[in-house]
């Protein structure tokens, strides 16, 4: 779509021509003739620039510009004047024009201008969504008494330099609790690095972690850094830990204690100040028992643990977190924002997410993509859990009355909604569409089991 930018001048010659000169260049011009006017035009309809006289009967031109950062604070605003004093143009910039441009002015100078201010007003939207992205992609969400002490310990952890053992569930967000250490700490200005110990081959991990030399090994066509040289001054996460061999735990050690690394094919050892941050879904306590894991590394990597708390033990969170999601999710694909009905959002509560908040986070932008309603419907939930999505493509039974085979079809679908529903007999009646009585009797007659648990 071509820009619409607005043109500002009280001289119809000036509009005009200036007009013309744009429309040739692809924008779509705006104009008008006082200060007034212009503030109709802008409340009429969006532009991406405006260029503006800035002596014009009716308003001052410093106040006009100070009344349109005030409306539209986003807008790059171009000043053209033929009186232009240095302290006038100081003033302006001040007021945050983008640029004072002194008339007559030459067309293809304010045309520069324009183009320059354009593509800056881009660059900043865009950086503007992107740090709204990484925000999104790092809040810890949840005020469960969990969450609450981990974030607790977080601080508290973040500014010393001791090395710092995370432990957890898959998809807890152990990586998330790492880089939040990162950016607390007096390293956030510099490098955080991450490397995945289970996802690099074995034979080509040291190289990995400390690089190397040119010539070291057939493919080693460059001299390479490693992760370690890489996060110098900075945090090195080493991911899934108790994934690494113990041949090159030793070398991990050794490096530590030292405060040293030697490229692979190297015979200069070099210096290196990193804040080691480790992680891993294993039981350690077990490795160390069944000698997988070096104690002595153990000791070195785990000056604090933290662990990160299953969702299951926090199933407050989900509140929050299903709406963190949707509102990331939205705002990435520009879509709008859908609410969870209070019954969509309880059987989300009532999943038993063994992938934990990564599986929770699937599960919703998977039902943003199914979903046409809003509020999301119980329905909708329903056709974006996996688990109930393929019991509903099951075969059709081949024998067997039709009596016998409803009755039986009528028990799944009212054990598993109780369930679902974690016994709540009035939440699983409306679900279903029943009456709370007419459920009691239903189950009494098919031989379903009630255990209150929720009214
Ligand atoms: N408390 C939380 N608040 C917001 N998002 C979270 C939270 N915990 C986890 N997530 C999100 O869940 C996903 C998984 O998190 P992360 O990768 O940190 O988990 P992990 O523990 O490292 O998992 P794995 O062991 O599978 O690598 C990410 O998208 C992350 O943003
Ligand atoms: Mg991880």
């Amino acid at each position: 779509m071509k820009p619409r930018v607005l043109l500002i001048d009280d001289d119809p010659g000036t509009l005009a021509s200036l007009s013309r000169a744009f429309a040739l260049e692809g924008y779509v011009v705006d104009t008008a003739s006082a200060a007034s006017q212009a503030f109709e035009r802008l409340a009429a309809e969006p532009v991406e620039a405006i260029l503006s006289d800035v002596v014009m009967p009716g308003m001052n031109g410093l106040e006009f510009l100070a009344e349109i950062r005030r409306r539209v604070p986003e807008v790059p605003v171009i000043l053209m004047s033929g009186q232009a004093t240095i302290e006038m143009a100081v003033q302006a910039t001040r007021l945050g024009a983008l640029d004072f441009v002194e008339k007559p002015v030459g067309l293809e100078r304010l045309l520069l201008t324009l183009r320059n201010a354009l593509r800056l007003d881009r660059l900043e939207r865009e950086n503007r969504e992107l740090l709204h992205y990484w925000r999104d992609e790092l809040a810890l969400i949840g005020d469960s008494a969990p969450m609450l002490a981990l974030r607790a310990l977080i601080e508290r952890a973040a500014p010393s330099d001791v090395s710092i053992l995370v432990l957890g569930e898959n998809g807890t967000g152990k990586e998330l609790v790492a880089r939040a250490i990162h950016e607390l700490s007096s390293r956030h200005d510099q490098p955080f690095v991450k490397m995945n110990c289970a996802a690099v081959p074995a034979d080509l991990i040291e190289s990995e972690l400390f690089g190397h030399e040119k010539g070291a090994f057939t493919g080693a066509v460059a001299q390479r850094r490693g992760r370690f040289d890489q996060a110098d001054g900075g945090t090195l996460f080493l991911d899934e830990i108790g994934d690494m061999s113990l041949a090159m735990q030793s070398k991990l050690l050794r490096v530590l204690e030292d405060g040293e690394v030697l490229r692979v094919g190297g015979a200069n050892p070099i210096r290196v100040d990193i804040r080691l941050i480790s992680a891993t879904n294993r039981d350690l306590g077990r490795l160390l028992s069944e000698n997988r894991f070096r104690e002595d590394l153990y000791y070195r990597i785990s000056t604090l643990s933290i662990r990160t708390p299953p969702l299951r033990e926090r199933r407050e969170d989900l509140p929050a977190l299903a709406t963190h999601f949707i509102r990331g999710a939205c705002r990435r694909n520009h879509w709008k924002e859908p609410h969870l009905s209070p019954e969509a959002l309880d059987i989300l509560r009532a999943q038993p997410y063994k992938g934990n908040v990564r599986e929770l986070r699937n599960l919703v932008e998977r039902l943003l993509i199914l979903s046409e309603s809003d509020p999301i419907s119980t329905a909708d939930v329903r056709t974006a859990l996996p688990s109930l999505a393929t019991s509903s493509r099951s075969a059709v039974p081949g024998e067997g009355t039709l009596y016998d085979l409803t009755q039986h079809y009528e028990r799944e679908v009212i054990r598993e909604r109780l369930r679902l529903m974690m016994g709540h007999i009035t939440k699983t009646a409306r679900s279903l569409g029943l009456e709370r009585s007419h459920l009691y009797k239903k189950c009494r007659q098919l031989g379903i089991e009630m255990r209150e648990t929720g009214d």
